[in-house]
């Protein structure tokens, strides 16, 4: 099969933003405890830190880790999970009836991310709390010693501020599900008291307002609108989630995700150009996408009211890799819309990563992220592409091809190529108008013939990174090859023709 990518680095959707390679890290069954901190095990440091996890997150190059959930942080007081260990109340989630130690806190949090490398993304509880305990959190985590939260925090063992500068309004207040669920208008309310609050005390934060929880939401764009023209001057990003799924059973249908992700996209800049328009405002609000994956074979959800259950601990295999790939593909093609994007979740709730007591076991989804992460900086290069289609069931024709490019400051070019075809390779010729490839740099594929084939405790290597096969043309064009059911990541060096 050949196909054709056309790009030019003067057309390009503007600077990718390297926040859509973010994480998300929830008190959810075996996420934080078992999975972050794990003082029992034998490779946990000092602190109780898993230190496999923190060196296997470290690749994924994380500028931001959302926290403390999810849905557990509609119900969750924080002063719960601060000062001294053994002062800690033992309390009842009710997101996921388990009970919560609150040996892991903000303080933990904190340093956990200091040692990662990595700025914490904080949200608040709009679902049974409210504008006062977000003021006092922020006090507590951004302002300097003198007042009675930021003197808690210094007390607590950290004298400086911890300068968060993300903050998530609540978490899907859409949803019926959440605790404190209300309609967009009472949320809007909610959400803009908090802001304007929280903003009165810190002006150099931003924040992200509740948009909907996923495009099947009856109040699909609707919340989000509501919101949007309610809270339009105090904030700064409206979130989406989405989580793919594929219990049809269909790789062809599975596999054209990208053309839905596109979309959902597509519709959060429409309605933001369209609320913009109603303000007469010069304003721009942008997309985090702060919840994204594939999610649907562990549907697992209740706790039993126990701690650290093991809840939806996905297994990802191939197919699932391909989709992952799709997401950040959709994410650097329109870095115009989307700033911020977290992957949900970072260990074991459908995560990348799954741990036992003593070991560390990397999923198929690990590899297209740390690679894209790795490369995939500078401008996002518009793209043209002529790719064979195929039927993708009610999805209908769908490019063979999926594909997102950049370039860096000093030259260096980037493709990300996923190939749908569950049978045949592709020959994809790149060709830059203005610029010749000289060298190619790192190409590396992950690929297989079976779409279900997954890495295992038992067979832990079965899907992996390999060396994959691209050159440079005598114009200048670059050549390379995908596998079918194939994901290529390639680097090559440029100059001007
Ligand atoms: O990531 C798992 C859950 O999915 C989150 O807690 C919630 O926000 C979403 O529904």
């Amino acid at each position: 099969m050949q196909a054709k990518l056309h790009l030019d680095t003067d057309f390009h959707s503007g600077e990718i933003d390297p926040r859509i390679f973010s994480g998300f890290a929830e008190h959810l069954g075996r996420c934080i405890y078992e999975g972050i901190y794990d003082p029992g095990s034998p490779l946990a440091d000092g602190e109780g830190f898993r230190i496999d996890v923190l060196e296997a997150i470290a690749k994924l190059r994380m500028p931001l880790m959302r926290y403390p959930g999810g849905n557990f942080v509609s119900a969750y007081d924080w002063v719960d999970g601060v000062g001294a260990r053994s002062e800690r109340p033992r309390r009842l989630d009710y997101a996921w009836r388990s009970v919560e130690s609150n040996q892991f806190g903000t303080d933990e949090f904190m340093r956990w991310c200091a040692k990662l490398g990595t700025e914490a993304m904080m949200a608040i509880n709009l679902g049974t709390k409210g504008s006062a305990e977000a003021g006092a959190l922020l006090e507590y985590c951004n302002l300097p010693a003198g007042t009675y939260w930021a003197d808690r925090r210094v007390a607590n063992g950290s004298p400086e501020p911890y300068k968060v500068k993300t903050w998530c309004l609540g978490n899907e207040m859409d949803g019926p599900w959440q605790a404190g669920h209300v309609p967009a208008e009472v949320y809007a309310q909610r959400a803009d008291q908090a802001a304007k609050l929280m903003r009165g005390l810190d002006r150099s934060i931003e924040l992200i307002a509740c948009g909907s929880s996923g495009r099947g939401m009856a109040t699909y764009l609707n919340y989000d609108r509501v919101t949007l023209e309610y809270c339009w001057n105090d904030i700064h990003y409206v979130s989406a989630h989405r989580y793919s799924e594929n219990h049809r059973n269909d790789t062809g249908w599975f596999l054209a995700e990208g053309v839905e992700i596109e979309r959902v996209i597509e519709d959060y800049a429409g309605l933001f150009d369209y609320v913009r328009g109603l303000k007469r405002s010069n304003k721009r609000i942008y997309l985090s996408f702060d919840e994204w994956n594939v999610w649907y074979k562990a549907k697992e959800m209740d706790g039993n009211w126990t701690e650290a259950p093991h809840l939806i601990e996905e297994v990802y295999n191939l197919e699932d890799a391909l989709v992952c790939a799709q997401y950040l593909n959709a994410f650097i093609r329109r870095a115009d819309v989307v700033k911020i994007a977290c992957i949900a979740q970072v260990v074991n709730v459908i995560a990348p990563l799954l741990t036992t007591k003593d070991g560390l076991l990397v999923q198929s989804t690990f590899y297209p992220f740390a690679l894209m992460a790795e490369h995939a900086q500078g401008r996002s290069l518009r793209t043209v592409l002529e790719s064979p289609t195929y039927k993708a069931g009610e999805r209908g024709e769908t490019p063979v091809l999926d594909v997102s490019a950049s370039i860096k400051e000093d030259g260096t070019l980037a493709v990300f190529i996923v190939n749908r075809s569950q049978t045949d390779a592709a020959n994809l010729t790149v060709s830059i108008a203005d610029v010749k490839a000289t060298a190619i740099g790192d190409v590396k594929q992950l690929s297989g013939t079976d779409p279900k084939a997954a890495n295992t405790w038992e067979q832990p290597n079965l899907l992996g990174l390999v060396p994959g096969t691209a050159s440079v043309t005598g114009n200048g064009d670059i050549t390379v090859t995908i596998p079918a059911l194939g994901f290529v990541a390639l680097t090559a060096a440029t100059a001007k023709r």
